[in-house]
């Protein structure tokens, strides 16, 4: 029988992931089928009771998206460290009658960043902008890519230093308002993984992290240059990035969970990407 997957999200008509995996599956020649399911916001255990049918009719796994994470993760039999940080998850396996839960999203931004963008983490200066959800999903990768020093920058500073003692002892973590990043300098990398951009809006963060050499890094994708990478630009920064590849590349990291085979990325990258004119 066909294995099935599926991604669950509200709304999910936007959702670019039975293309991704369907491509993938094409490719490297799995037999199995992934669609789309709108879940359901209410009543509030509807979620589970739908995750739970999929899994008993034969589903063998699950992407989740928002506003789903949390409920997602709290459903879960066991799971990976990084999906506990983020007390979120992004994928679900169903196996043994077991949910088993993690959360690919940092990875797979840690994996556009190194693999496909050709910038190792180890050693450079990185900032992450807020502290929410994403930051929480990307903190563990990125500390494991062993950066010389991370500094997170939120505007409300108690959320921040709350996740920066969650991982004290994991690396050089360090968690500040915007108006401190004037005075720590210029940065390699300046991710933004705040949700300003859904809104076009622009976090407070001073020009001056930015390094001509450096990258920026916008997490939302297909939006062309958003206020934070339009400010890198001005800033003199040349290489800029949108979220298309980090999407693409969490995918694979779940295909590689579910199916043990790594797909190939970089040619549904660029059907994906959208040019930041
Ligand atoms: P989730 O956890 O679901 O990802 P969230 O907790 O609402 O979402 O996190 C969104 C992040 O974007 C937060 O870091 C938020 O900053 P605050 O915690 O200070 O609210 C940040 N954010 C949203 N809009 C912003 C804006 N216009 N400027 C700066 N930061 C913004």
């Amino acid at each position: 029988m066909t294995d099935q997957y599926a991604v669950i999200g509200n709304p999910i008509g936007h959702t670019k992931s039975p293309l991704i995996h369907g491509i993938f599956a094409n490719e490297s020649r799995q037999d199995m089928s992934y669609t789309a399911i709108e879940g359901p916001i209410e009543p509030a255990d509807a979620f589970v009771s739908v995750v739970r049918a999929f899994a008993a009719k034969g589903g063998k796994g699950i992407n989740i998206t928002a506003p789903f994470k949390l409920k997602a993760f709290a459903m879960s039999d066991e799971c990976s460290e990084r999906a506990e940080l983020a007390g979120a998850a992004n994928a679900l396996k169903f196996e043994n009658g077991r949910i088993v839960a993690d959360n690919f999203d940092g990875i797979g931004l840690v994996r556009d960043i190194e693999v496909n963008l050709h910038l190792p983490m180890e050693g450079k200066r990185v900032l992450m902008l807020g502290a929410g959800g994403a930051v929480r999903g990307a903190l563990l990768p990125f500390l494991a890519a062993r950066p010389a020093e991370m500094v997170i920058a939120n505007r409300n500073i108690a959320k921040g230093h709350a996740l920066a003692t969650q991982v004290s002892g994991r690396g050089p973590l360090v968690a500040c308002g915007y108006p401190d990043l004037e005075q720590m300098g210029r940065f390699d990398l300046v991710v933004n993984a705040t949700s300003a951009s859904l809104t076009d809006d622009l976090p407070p963060v001073p020009p001056g992290v930015f390094s001509p050499q450096g990258t920026a890094y916008e997490l939302a994708y297909g939006k062309g240059l958003t206020p934070f990478l339009r400010l890198a630009r001005n800033a003199g920064v040349h290489g800029v990035a949108d979220g298309v590849g980090m999407l693409v590349e969490q995918a694979a990291e779940a295909f590689l969970w579910w199916r043990g085979v790594r797909p190939s990325t970089s040619a549904v990258i660029d059907r994906l990407s959208v040019p930041l004119a």
